[in-house]
């Protein structure tokens, strides 16, 4: 009981002390003044209420990007993503990645494609290429498409690891592993910009010494940065199944000096990739995830820093409206001019493959199967960007399953990892206690909240 009403109280002081103790009058300051202060209101949560609402079909007028062609704001503002410094599933090039497979059904059976001999095993003479993936049948709820792969990717070959895809020191690009990038019109002036990071492998967590499960080959992960009127407004980022919504304003954000160092201050907003499960996070530090008391964790730090719009394909797409009847009504795939001429054109629209991009569940009886107290080791490949709801207009691609008021909040208060490994800054009772200037207050605060564990509650529901 005393623990609600301490909920209660808290979490009165999230919503609203915090909000009004930061607001001032706008009236009395110069023009400019305003107009900065109106952006950094944009990017507070009161206002974002009050701009318009954003559009999964946007009509024709409300449209403000034209099919094919991307606004330069949008790589201006491309994430930087920090990989786990000792990552051993790095970044991997999709047209290199569907070389080392072929498509089949759930069954093993291979699936023909015009111009392939399906009676060659291995494909020898004719590789798969991502031009390849459009031509494959579209996949239903019953029947999913699958890339097997060729060989055994349970020995960590190259195309598995991607061991030579380190960002450059310099300038933090990765040559040979380009990024997806997806720009959909949200309707009067709302833009998003889905940049999707793609690696070969998916290394699932391990549960009080079980583990590892939830394996998978492929792993599609991905970043979006909503636009209103060419200004960032809010961040999402992809973590199993769900992920974080941010305000921009309060990101970390990172602009490269020529010598390759963060220097800080910079406005491409920085997330962090976790070991192995490629989780994307604000903030370094143990994450936990999905189950309660840390026993199931992410870890994130600052390994190389990956400048995603160095290496970038583009895209625009306009999803089909059911409504709409003839070619008004059609899913619009548009090639726009990524970062290297002349790649979009070469790939086509692989795009449309709404398959799995790697091997399905690994049978029981396959030697590499392990079954672990939560799930198999190796699960089914994942499928492709365009099945990652882009039509969304809350930032959030889903809920999670115990989030049963299917909210998606978006939250202001960066949470460094709760946990004692990696620690730095400041974590959302961190904030809190700041407001307590009295160091007594505060220890008695940190007391009652058992070291942060009640905030992390608070954090969980009200964000
Ligand atoms: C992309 O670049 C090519 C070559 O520079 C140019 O001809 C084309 O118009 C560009 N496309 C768009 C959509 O901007
Ligand atoms: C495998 O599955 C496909 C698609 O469901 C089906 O057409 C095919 O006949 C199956 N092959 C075998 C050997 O069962
Ligand atoms: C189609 O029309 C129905 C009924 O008017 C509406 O509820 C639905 O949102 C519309 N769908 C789209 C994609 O606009
Ligand atoms: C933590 O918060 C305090 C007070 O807001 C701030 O002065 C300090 O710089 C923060 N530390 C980090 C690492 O963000």
């Amino acid at each position: 009981m005393l623990l609600l009403q301490l909920f209660a109280v808290l979490s009165f002081l999230f919503q609203t002390c915090i909000p009004t103790c930061q607001a001032s009058p706008i009236d009395r300051l110069s023009e400019k003044e305003v107009e900065d202060r109106l952006d950094a209101l944009l990017q507070s949560r009161a206002s974002y209420k009050n701009l318009p609402p954003l559009e999964a079909y946007p009509s024709p007028e409300s449209r403000t990007l034209k099919p094919g062609s991307i606004p330069e704001y949008v790589a201006k503002y491309a994430p930087l993503v920090f990989l786990y410094s000792e990552e051993k599933y790095l970044p991997y090039d999709i047209e290199e990645y569907v070389s080392h497979f072929r498509p089949t059904w759930r069954n093993g059976t291979v699936i023909d494609l015009p111009g392939k001999d399906r009676n060659d095993p291995l494909y020898k003479n004719q590789v798969l290429h991502l031009s390849d993936l459009e031509n494959l049948p579209q996949s239903t709820h019953e029947e999913l498409v699958f890339l097997s792969s060729l060989s055994d990717f349970d020995v960590d070959p190259e195309w598995i690891t991607g061991v030579h895809n380190k960002p450059n020191y310099y300038n933090g690009e990765i040559k040979d592993a380009p990024v997806t990038l997806i720009v959909t019109d949200k309707g009067k002036g709302w833009v998003d910009a889905y940049w999707f990071f793609f690696y070969s492998f998916n290394l699932g967590p391990f549960v009080m010494g079980f583990g590892p499960f939830g394996d998978h080959i492929g792993d599609w992960e991905h970043c979006l940065v909503r636009f209103y009127k060419g200004e960032p407004v809010i961040i999402w980022m992809s973590a199993h199944g769900g992920g974080g919504a941010y305000f921009y304003d309060h990101m970390e954000k990172e602009t490269l000096d020529s010598s390759g160092i963060a220097v800080g201050n910079g406005v491409q907003p920085v997330i962090f990739s976790a070991r192995g499960t490629h989780a994307n996070y604000p903030s370094t530090g143990q994450h936990s995830h999905d189950l309660p008391y840390s026993i199931l964790s992410d870890f994130t730090d600052r390994g190389g820093l990956w400048n995603t719009a160095l290496n970038y394909l583009a895209y625009t797409y306009t999803p089909a409206d059911d409504n709409l009847s003839g070619e008004a009504a059609g899913m619009e795939l548009s090639l726009a001019n990524g970062s290297h001429p002349f790649r979009e054109s070469k790939y086509g629209k692989w795009l449309e493959y709404n398959g799995a991009w790697g091997d399905p569940k690994l049978e029981p009886e396959d030697p590499r199967q392990h079954w672990s107290p939560f799930e198999w080791k190796y699960i089914d490949g994942p499928t492709g960007p365009l099945t990652k709801n882009l039509v969304r207009t809350s930032p959030c691609q889903r809920a999670k399953w115990w989030n049963f008021w299917n909210g998606c909040n978006v939250r202001r208060y960066i949470q460094y990892g709760q946990g004692v490994f990696d620690q730095e800054g400041n974590n959302s009772c961190g904030s809190l206690y700041v407001h307590f200037k009295n160091k007594w207050v505060r220890k008695l605060v940190e007391v009652v909240t058992w070291g942060g564990w009640v905030c992390f509650s608070i954090d969980l529901v009200f964000g």
